[in-house]
């Protein structure tokens, strides 16, 4: 399974280390051997050698240049960072990222070889029109993405559950992943609202490879219990 952290715009540098430390722990305590990723802030990022696999939240695709605010490839290199989200719905829906952008993105890290965890999901009045349209919704934001690539991860998350405490019927997860799958050969993660007491359920459903996890695991003890959780599963 593949177990990942998404810490948004949480934690310092420090708070990072520190969290990065107790999972590490965990994770040799434990015997894990899943993946475990875990994408902090852009200044929290660092030169980790444990077996937690550090990612970068979002990454312009450039390797450097006049673009204010931004990271490029120099900046995450330095830290030999070679995992990025891609297509994550605050991207899309706070910072307007488009999917022409989010596309030409994909490719640039592709042709980097960077592991991809690649984000779709749709919002409530798409869910609420009925599968067919939740299932073209999805479609579309795969327009211009090599499914095929081999270092790729799907994460579905549903726009309405990110953050909210409301998950899909178990039901809803299984068929919407198992349509996923019959078109993409690669790992499914679920991701919206996993937690500590929802994480097993959610883990067991069929064609969920693993989890995208952000509120659920700030605290790396909560983490460290899901990985459990997932280790338990396979
Ligand atoms: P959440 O976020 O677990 O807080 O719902 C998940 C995500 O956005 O990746």
């Amino acid at each position: 399974m593949i177990i990942a952290a998404n810490f948004k715009t949480n934690k310092t540098r420090s708070e990072t280390g520190q969290y990065l430390e107790e999972v590490e722990t965990c994770i040799t305590e434990n015997g894990i051997t899943d993946d475990v990723l875990v994408f902090p802030s852009a200044t929290a990022l660092q030169r980790h050698g444990g077996a937690v696999v550090m990612g970068a939240q979002n990454v312009y695709p450039v390797e450097n240049g006049a673009f204010t605010g931004e990271i490029g490839l120099d900046q995450i290199n330095e830290f030999d960072i070679k995992t990025v989200l891609i297509g994550h719905s605050e991207r899309r829906h706070i910072f307007g990222e488009s999917q022409e952008s989010i596309a030409e993105k994909f490719d640039f890290f592709k042709a980097q070889g960077f592991t991809i965890v690649y984000c779709i999901g749709e919002p409530l009045e798409i869910r609420e029109e009925g599968s067919e349209a939740l299932m073209s919704y999805l479609d579309d934001q795969l327009e211009g993405i090599d499914v095929h690539y081999e270092k790729l991860i799907i994460a579905y998350e549903p726009v309405w559950a990110i953050g909210t405490g409301l998950t899909p019927d178990e039901s809803d997860i299984g068929l919407i992943h198992g349509a996923l799958r019959q078109k993409i050969d690669k790992p499914l993660l679920y991701g919206g609202s996993v937690k500590v007491g929802n994480a097993q359920e959610i883990l067991a459903i069929d064609n969920v490879d693993g989890a995208l996890i952000g509120s659920g695991a700030l605290k790396a003890e909560d983490f460290c219990q899901i990985i459990a959780y997932a280790k338990a599963i396979k």
